[in-house]
């Protein structure tokens, strides 16, 4: 069983319309999206899937501690 890795600033990306699986275990090779490392590794955790509904910008958190995951909402700035 692997150890979720945590990087403490978000992924910003330009995303385009669809379904998509945000990773949450932070052990997949194509962050920020889930590629089946969770089940893999046998984490215990599992991915954030969204629709998005137009081409926009957004901060995906690697730290795991946002209130809106899968976004960011800053709190990898705050003490621990
Ligand atoms: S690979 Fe990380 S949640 Fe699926």
């Amino acid at each position: 069983m692997a150890e979720p890795k945590r990087v403490n600033a978000p992924i910003v990306i330009d995303e385009t319309p669809g379904k998509k699986a945000y990773c949450m275990c932070g052990l997949s090779e194509r962050l920020p999206y889930c590629d089946g490392a969770h089940s893999r590794e046998d984490v215990g955790i599992v991915p954030k899937v969204v629709e998005i509904t137009e081409p926009c910008k957004k901060a995906i958190c690697q730290c795991s501690r946002s209130g809106q995951l899968p976004w960011c909402d800053g709190s990898h700035s705050s003490p621990s």
